[in-house]
């Protein structure tokens, strides 16, 4: 027996209670989310055709339009009329398609010879049929001045796999710089734009944050390749390549020929922010390479007194969002085309640190904003949770500092998230509010996002909500990945070039997300506090109200493999009334969503009656075993 208090609606559920994190992990935005196809653009890779095969005469050179991306290519004459000159582009994991719709070509070009010609076709190069083209544009390229030239070729197909290749035709030269190929349809339509699918399941989520753009990105595994967000605004074709610190995770994934293009920036990462109604939470390098790969090396770091440089950028990037058009970076949003401001509230300083190292160069961060910025909340970091002493440690230092909200880390199996339905209870209530930044839960020895992890996912999420008074935000850990590009999992959604499909932890999400609610409703379990634990026969429940309809929402997990009948008092509500569920249940602990099956764990909707009690409305139900409803 459940009681529902409604009379008095409790702490506030923050609107950025249930949101999101984008990290730039297993192929998340160059061949995922991003909506470029083409791999190495602008021969900016080390090896300065990786991605590319290259025929008859083509030459590299570097003296090009843009001064941070100088390669480009010369494409001459192959030297017979029955040889050919150009370059085909392998995309990522292949370059998709799909049927009926239209993709942009850009390039800049010149024809040192004041006119040239390309052929630009999309290509099946395995076919056994009798063309590998299956759609082909001509592209006339005048001048002897780089410009940029826009051709669009529509697919008669759906292909996962094509290429895109490019012909010379005729024997007039022609150089090449920035060769890229976009879907028109990207998501809000935009040039440099978002794959549509990919951002519509996040906008679908509802998330109330977006926290960008890492995680250990952020850090670099050495400072070299930290990620830099100056670096990443501005003309797209200007932008310097990365590294990619997640290259290399494990030998038995990895990927030489992961970098980032950064063509989804800092500027992008407001813009989709914006477009999914979701705060934008930027995490910036606190000076210090990541720890995991850097115990203890204390040159591994910036040393505390060269900090300045780390400082004024993460000084300017609050002026990049917020300034106005006057202003040195205000003026270079207003160039990208975002006049008005981006309105950020949040800013993240450090991700995964711990220990003195830490503390030192977090203080001088938090003195800098303070005294510039004093409106803005400032998210500093506690370390990972399985640092235990260290963990502890973090949260002092952070509490000492007075940082607005403290961003911890848990991937931990089955056993942890069962029994720890009262983490939250136990936090001091004085101190900063709390940012779950990533977690998720890690089935030990079983397979990765199958239904019984992101079901014990949404019995310890009650316990976020219940103490929504200093749980103030929760992202799940990490976002996206390729389903042959990753290098950790499990992942919130996965997809090849032209599907996708979402986890069950994702459905998990998204059914927190839509039925938040806005303030919390206390409950009771058999007359007991609710205990969040295996103790309460495998229920985990919790309840908030939404005040503006007066909606009570009421979420209860059965994590027994017995159906349990349950009974919900809502004292305050009376008579018969008729409740909306949400359920997502499934009798394989190990099924999951796949590309083929997307659909196969999914949440169903429905309705029941509710009685009029003595006293109260009551929800008489029975819960199958292993379920997730909402009512
Ligand atoms: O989410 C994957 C990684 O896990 C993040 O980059 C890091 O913060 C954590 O260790």
């Amino acid at each position: 027996v459940m009681d529902v208090n409604t009379k008095k609606a409790g702490a506030t559920v923050q609107n950025t209670m249930y949101g999101l994190f984008f990290e730039d992990i297993n192929y998340a935005a160059d061949g995922g989310l991003y909506g470029e196809l083409v791999k190495n653009r602008s021969f900016e890779f080390p090896q300065s055709f990786m991605g590319w095969q290259t025929f008859g005469n083509v030459t590299l050179k570097n003296d090009g339009p843009f001064e941070r991306c100088p390669h480009y290519v010369e494409l001459g004459y192959a030297g017979h009329s029955e040889r050919r000159t150009g370059l085909v582009n392998e995309g990522y994991f292949g370059i998709g398609v799909i049927e009926g719709e239209e993709y942009r070509f850009t390039v800049w070009a010149k024809a040192p010879k004041g006119t040239a010609r390309i052929r630009v076709q999309l290509i099946d190069a395995n076919t056994m049929g009798e063309r590998q083209d299956f759609a082909t544009a001509k592209l006339d390229v005048n001048g002897t001045e780089w410009k940029k030239y826009e051709v669009r070729i529509k697919s008669p197909r759906t292909d996962n796999k094509a290429s895109l290749r490019i012909f010379l035709d005729g024997k007039n030269p022609v150089a090449l710089e920035h060769i890229s190929l976009f879907p028109v349809n990207t998501f809000k339509n935009r040039e440099n734009g978002m794959r549509r699918d990919i951002a519509q399941a996040l906008a679908d989520m509802h998330p109330g944050v977006l926290r960008f753009p890492g995680g250990c990105i952020v850090e670099g595994e050495c400072l070299d390749n930290r990620y830099q967000w100056k670096n990443t605004i501005g003309p797209v074709e200007n932008r310097p390549l990365n590294r990619n610190r997640w290259e290399f995770t494990f030998e038995h994934r990895y990927y030489p020929d992961y970098f980032q293009s950064y063509g989804l920036g800092f500027f992008e990462f407001f813009q989709l922010s914006e477009d999914i109604g979701a705060e934008p939470l930027p995490v910036l390098n606190v000076g210090m390479a990541c720890q995991y790969q850097n115990r203890n090396n204390e040159k591994a770091h910036v040393p505390v007194d060269e900090l300045d440089p780390y400082i004024q950028d993460c000084l300017d990037l609050i002026e990049f969002a917020n300034g106005d058009t006057t202003t040195t970076w205000g003026k270079k949003r207003a160039e990208m085309g975002h006049p008005a401001p981006f309105n950020l509230k949040f800013i993240a300083v450090g991700n995964e640190q711990w220990g003195d190292f830490y503390f030192v160069r977090m203080q001088k961060f938090v003195d800098a904003i303070r005294a510039k910025y004093p409106k803005i909340q400032i998210i500093g970091t506690s370390g990972p949770d399985s640092e235990g002493k260290n963990f502890d440690l973090g949260w002092e230092a952070m509490k000492r500092q007075k940082v607005d909200l403290v961003d911890e880390h848990f991937y931990r199996p089955e056993s942890w998230f069962l029994t720890s339905g009262l983490r939250y209870e136990k936090y001091d209530r004085k101190g900063p509010k709390v940012f779950a930044g990533e977690y998720a839960c890690h089935g030990k020895g079983k397979k990765w996002n199958h239904y019984e992890t992101s079901l014990y996912e949404a019995a310890f999420m009650t316990d976020l909500e219940r103490n929504a008074d200093i749980v103030h935000m929760a992202t799940y850990a990490p976002m996206l990945a390729h389903v042959e590009g990753w290098q950790w999992r499990p992942d919130l959604i996965w997809y090849d070039n032209v599907r996708l499909f979402k986890s069950v932890s994702y459905y998990v999400q998204q059914m927190y997300a839509m039925n938040k609610g806005t303030n919390v409703l206390t409950m009771t379990m058999d007359g007991q506090p609710i205990a969040g634990q295996e103790g309460q026969d495998g229920l985990f429940a919790s309840s908030v109200i939404d005040k503006p309809s007066g909606t009570v929402i009421v979420k209860v997990i059965n994590t027994s493999k017995q159906k349990q009948p349950v009974s919900i008092n809502l004292s305050g509500i009376k008579g018969e009334r008729k409740a909306e569920t949400i359920t997502l249940t499934c009798t394989d602990m190990m099924a999951e969503n796949t590309l083929d099956e997307p659909e196969k764990i999914v949440p169903q909707e429905g309705s029941l009656n509710c009685e009029a009690g003595k006293k109260n409305t009551v929800i008489n139900d029975e819960i199958a075993p292993m379920t997730f409803r909402i009512y």
